[in-house]
C-alpha cells in the first residue's frame, strides 16, 4: 500500500477573492480523487518559518466545511504581502522537510511564485503555481484569479459615479490599483465609460487630459465625466505619485487627487476623488473568478498526480493549461500591449489614453517603464 500523499497548500502576497475556490476545488480533488491529505499552511512562507499547517480535509465537504469556501472572498490561510526575504531560506527549507510534505501548491502573484520558486528549487521541493492576483500581470495566462472580480467591482463603482456625476456636471476620478501595469484599469475603463484612462505603460499629458474634458463639452455638450487613472500611472518624464509608508515602504498613491486638481485648474470644471483602494481586493468572487479558481484547483492536483513540477497552471484560450515557472518569471510583470486589441477599441471610442505618439516613448519602452 503506497504512503498516503501530504499536499501542503498556500496562499501568499495581496489577497482576492477566488483563493477559497481554488483551496475548496484542490481538498475535495485530491481527497476524492486521490485519498490525499491536503494541509493548509497559514501566512505563506510565514508558516513554514512557524512549522505550523492544519488538516484541510478534515472539514468534511459539507456547508460546515470546505463547500462555503467557494464563494468565500479573502482566504483561509491567511497571507503575506511584503517584501518576504530569501535570509530565512534555509529555515524555510528545512522546515517544509520536517513537516513531511511530498508537494506544495502555491498560490501567488508573480513575486511570490518567484521567491518560492527559488525556495523549490535551492530546497529540492515537488511545486505546483496557481496564478492569483487582481493585476492580472502573471505571464502566459490570460487570465489570473481574482481580476474578472475586481474589473467588475470597479465597474460597478464607476456606474454609480456617472449618476452624480452627471447630476452635478462634475469630472469624477476613479483611482484604481495594478500596481505597475494598466489591465484593471483598462479594462474597468471600457466596461464603465470612462472617457479618460492612465495606466502605467503609457505617460501622460496634462494637456491631452484636459484637451478631452474640453472637448466633451463644446463637441458633444457633455459637461460631466469619468477618468480612470491607475496608481502607477506615469508623465511624460515617468514619474509616477508615490509616498514611503511608515515601515519604508515606496508605496504608490496620490494620482487621482492630483489629475482631478490638473484637470479643475485647466479645464474649471468641478472635480472629486475616488480611491477605491482595497475594496478592489474585497468581496465574493464572480462567476468566472469562480470558474477559473476550481479548474486550476483541479488541474493542480493532476499536475502532482503526474508528478509534473515546477510548472503554473494558465488559462488560455478559454482552457486551462500548463506552462513552466522559470519561463513564467521571465515575462512577468506583463503590461498592457500598447499595440493590442483592447487598447485599440479604446483608442477607436475616442478614449484619451495618454500619449502614444510622443518622441521618447514607443511601445518597447512601454516594457522598459513598466519592467525598469
Ligand atoms: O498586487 C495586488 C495589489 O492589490 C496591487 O494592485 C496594489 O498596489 C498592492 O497589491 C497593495 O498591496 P497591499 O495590500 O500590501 O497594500
Amino acid at each position: 500500500m503506497s504512503k498516503r500523499k501530504r499536499i501542503g497548500i498556500l496562499t501568499s502576497g495581496g489577497d482576492c477573492p477566488g483563493l477559497n475556490a481554488v483551496i475548496r476545488a484542490v481538498v475535495i480533488h485530491a481527497t476524492q480523487s486521490y485519498n490525499w491529505e491536503v494541509l493548509g499552511i497559514p501566512y505563506a512562507t510565514q508558516g513554514l518559518l512557524e512549522r505550523k499547517c492544519f488538516p484541510l480535509n478534515a472539514h468534511g465537504m459539507d456547508l460546515h466545511g470546505i463547500d462555503p469556501l467557494l464563494n468565500m472572498g479573502g482566504t483561509i490561510l491567511g497571507s503575506i504581502n511584503k517584501g518576504q526575504t530569501l535570509d530565512e531560506a534555509d529555515e524555510i527549507i528545512t522546515n517544509y522537510h520536517l513537516m513531511g510534505f511530498d508537494a506544495l501548491i502555491a498560490i501567488g502573484g508573480e513575486g511570490s511564485l518567484a521567491i518560492l520558486q527559488q525556495l523549490a528549487q535551492k530546497g529540492n521541493w515537488k511545486m505546483v503555481g496557481v496564478p492569483k492576483t487582481i493585476d492580472n500581470d502573471v505571464a502566459f495566462t490570460e487570465r489570473a484569479v481574482g481580476f474578472d472580480t475586481a474589473v467588475n467591482t470597479i465597474t460597478d463603482a464607476m456606474n454609480r459615479l456617472t449618476f452624480t456625476a452627471a447630476s452635478h456636471d462634475r469630472v469624477m476620478v476613479v483611482e484604481v490599483m495594478g500596481r505597475d501595469v494598466g489591465h484593471l484599469a483598462l479594462h474597468a475603463g471600457i466596461a464603465g465609460g470612462a472617457d479618460v484612462i492612465l495606466i502605467p505603460e503609457i505617460p501622460y499629458s496634462l494637456d491631452g487630459i484636459c484637451q478631452k474634458i474640453l472637448d466633451l463639452r463644446e463637441q458633444w455638450g457633455r459637461k460631466f465625466a469619468l477618468v480612470v487613472v491607475a496608481e502607477g500611472a506615469k508623465t511624460l518624464q515617468g514619474e509616477a505619485r508615490s509616498y514611503t509608508d511608515a515601515f519604508g515602504e515606496v508605496r504608490l498613491r496620490g494620482i487621482g487627487e492630483y489629475i482631478a486638481d490638473q484637470i479643475a485648474k485647466c479645464s474649471k470644471a468641478e472635480t472629486r476623488v475616488t480611491v477605491l483602494g482595497h475594496v478592489q481586493r474585497g468581496g465574493m468572487p464572480s462567476a468566472l473568478d469562480r470558474i477559473v479558481a476550481t479548474s486550476f484547483g483541479k488541474a493542480a492536483v493532476d499536475l502532482i498526480a503526474a508528478e509534473k513540477y515546477g510548472l503554473m497552471v494558465t488559462w488560455q484560450n478559454g482552457s486551462v493549461s500548463e506552462v513552466s515557472l522559470a519561463d513564467v518569471f521571465t515575462h512577468s510583470p506583463m503590461p498592457v500591449d500598447p499595440n493590442g486589441f483592447l487598447l485599440q477599441t479604446a483608442i477607436g471610442l475616442g478614449v484619451y489614453v495618454g500619449e502614444l505618439d510622443h518622441p521618447n516613448f514607443s511601445p518597447s519602452t512601454a516594457r522598459c517603464i513598466v519592467t525598469v
